[in-house]
């Protein structure tokens, strides 16, 4: 087989078959096929697509390039979730002891943020103590004792994806729905789990712009899920806003712990309920979604999912902080309105990239990141602000912060009429 008449073939929009699509990536990985022919193949897959076989069977030879996880040791429906990534996103750190309070198994392997969306990694790791690399063997147990481990994905968990995506970034072919579904689909499935919710986030701060593609995108990941035999439900959500008020690793896990003891932002509480009465549900732990809506929300209230929390840190070394002397900064800067209105619009790349500024989040993936800084927002889509009001908080560290307070007073459009919060939940596709 020549890689050359695989990229003419991808080039005359036709199917691959799945010997083509494996010989390509396993030659690819071996270092016997170069960059310049992946990326050519790459591209012709950005130009025309794959049909839902060639997906599955790129999402196949992808996670065969590396190690998968038998999680068959682990009794019970064991469940994950992913996010395609998005600003104050600290849903994993709120969903995981929830619903292991309600006897489902959650087992997530997760990774670090990158560029304005943040990873689950770093804000664990800001917690003095926490070990992300817990071997196969610890994993297992832990889950079996306390039914959640959260930790590090290792390099071993499909390798083709890793050089793909290096490339992907780098030619411009990231922004590809069937290379997407791949590259996500490849790592959830070698991640062992049974029942997999996708937050498949739409909006400024999301990868996915448009509501067609996300369907579009949720609908692939969807149908792998079938091929595979795994339960793949995906949550269509907003991102044209940040999620909650905080942004930053430190500040988003108080955020996360006051969501668990029922004081956290409606938005972040709505979502992580409704996504995880649908893991609650398909890991038999509930006879309706409206049964483990309820179970759940009850585990706020009793603080057994936040007990869980505490729990789960002391497992993997670390110790809830004392959150009223968690964070140190230089200073801490209120950014006030010049206008008054109604806040149409805020941005949530804008902020994300200021978060990123000040130091929360990775320009490139050897940067390193300032646990302790980040924004507060004060107000979000549909407040009325008065001028002079504070329309946020940055916890900074840096000397010279003029470029920040104006991405963050950028952020903010006001109408003078009210204005009416678009839905969190767009669709849910299963
Ligand atoms: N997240 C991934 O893991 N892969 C992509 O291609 C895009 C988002």
């Amino acid at each position: 087989m020549r890689m050359v008449d695989i990229i003419e073939k991808k080039r005359d929009k036709k199917a691959l078959t799945r010997e083509e699509i494996h010989f390509a990536i396993n030659a690819y990985v071996a270092g016997s096929v170069p960059d310049y022919q992946m990326s050519s193949l790459l591209m012709a897959i950005y130009f025309n697509g794959m049909n839902d076989d060639e997906v599955a069977d790129l999402t196949e030879a992808t996670l065969m390039s590396g190690e998968t996880i038998d999680l068959s040791e682990i009794e019970g429906v064991k469940v994950d979730k992913h996010s395609t990534g998005g600003v104050g996103d600290k849903t994993t750190l709120v969903l995981g002891p929830l619903v292991a309070s309600c006897g489902a198994k959650f087992a997530k392997l997760s990774g670090r943020g990158l560029g304005h969306t943040g990873g689950t990694l770093d804000k664990l790791e800001s917690i003095a103590g926490y070990d992300i690399s817990l071997t196969k063997e610890a994993f297992i147990k832990q889950v079996n004792d306390i039914n959640i481990a959260v930790a590090g994905q290792t390099s071993t968990l499909a390798p083709a994806d890793k050089l793909l995506y290096a490339l992907r970034d780098v030619t411009g072919t990231v922004p590809s729905i069937p290379l997407i579904a791949s590259s996500i689909m490849s790592k959830k499935l070698a991640s062992g789990a049974d029942v997999i919710v996708l937050d498949v986030k739409i909006g400024d701060g999301a990868f996915m712009k448009t509501l067609e593609d996300a369907r579009k995108l949720s609908q692939v990941m969807v149908n792998i899920g079938k091929k595979f035999n795994r339960k793949v439900i995906a949550f269509i959500t907003d991102m044209s806003e940040p999620l909650g008020y905080a942004i930053g690793n430190k500040l988003e896990v108080i955020e996360a712990v006051r969501t668990l003891q029922g004081n956290g932002p409606s938005d972040l509480q709505t979502l992580c309920t409704e996504i995880g009465s649908y893991l609650v549900y398909h890991a038999a732990k509930a006879e309706s979604l409206n049964m483990a809506k309820a179970d759940i929300e009850g585990k706020i209230t009793s603080l057994e999912a936040s007990d869980l929390f505490n729990t789960l840190l002391e497992h993997q070394g670390g110790k809830m902080p004392d959150l009223n002397n968690y964070i140190h900064v230089k200073d801490i800067i209120a950014v006030k309105s010049d206008v008054k209105g109604y806040v149409e619009k805020l941005d949530a790349l804008q902020i994300g990239l200021a978060a990123m500024r000040l130091g929360a989040g990775r320009e490139t993936k050897e940067s390193t990141i300032d646990t302790d800084v980040g924004i507060v927002l004060n107000k979000k889509v549909g407040d009325f602000v008065e001028e002079g009001e504070v329309l946020a908080y940055i916890y900074n560290n840096k000397d010279d912060i003029t470029e920040e307070i104006r991405m963050v007073l950028e952020a903010y459009r006001f109408s003078e009429a009210a204005v009416e919060k678009p839905p969190l939940i767009i669709e849910i596709i299963e």
